[in-house]
């Protein structure tokens, strides 16, 4: 998938939302990371009896996809398929996915109907120092 249509990431978020382990919340959320050379790395979020430990979906899609050697993302989808509304990530996902996306970055993310809301990285965590670090480390 290489200039992937909203809604056919969203439709892959959707399916990965099918693997939430999410007994505690009872809200299943997928996500869908489209990296550069085209492959998509889903994820699902993973909760745990100690509720701090909950892990997102959008995070376990980015680390599934760092951990298999993919560092370049050109879109995220993200879906609540229990939700009203359409759920934007979290503060903690928005930091995580910070280190790779670029602030141009477009992301997705929608509800049960399918129904999404367009947005860019750089909008979700505006003056983020990262890129001017970037040019003095070594
Ligand atoms: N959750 C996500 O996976 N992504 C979001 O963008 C919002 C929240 C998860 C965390 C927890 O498992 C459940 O949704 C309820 O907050």
């Amino acid at each position: 998938m290489q200039n992937a249509a909203p809604e056919e990431l969203i439709a892959r978020a959707r399916e990965a939302a099918r693997f939430t382990y999410s007994p505690y919340s009872q809200f299943p959320v997928g996500a869908a990371l489209l990296c550069a050379d085209g492959t998509v790395v889903t994820g699902a979020n993973v909760e745990n009896r100690s509720f701090g430990l909950c892990n997102c979906a959008e995070r376990s899609a980015l680390f599934a996809a760092v951990s298999q050697g993919r560092k370049d993302f050109t879109a995220l989808a993200v879906i609540c398929p229990r939700s009203e509304i359409p759920v934007s990530p979290c503060g903690a996902c928005r930091q995580a996915l910070s280190e790779f996306c670029p602030p141009d970055m477009p992301v997705y993310y929608a509800g049960k109907d399918g129904k999404y809301a367009a947005t860019t990285m750089g909008e979700l965590l505006p003056r983020d120092a990262l890129h001017g670090l970037k040019n003095t480390m070594r």
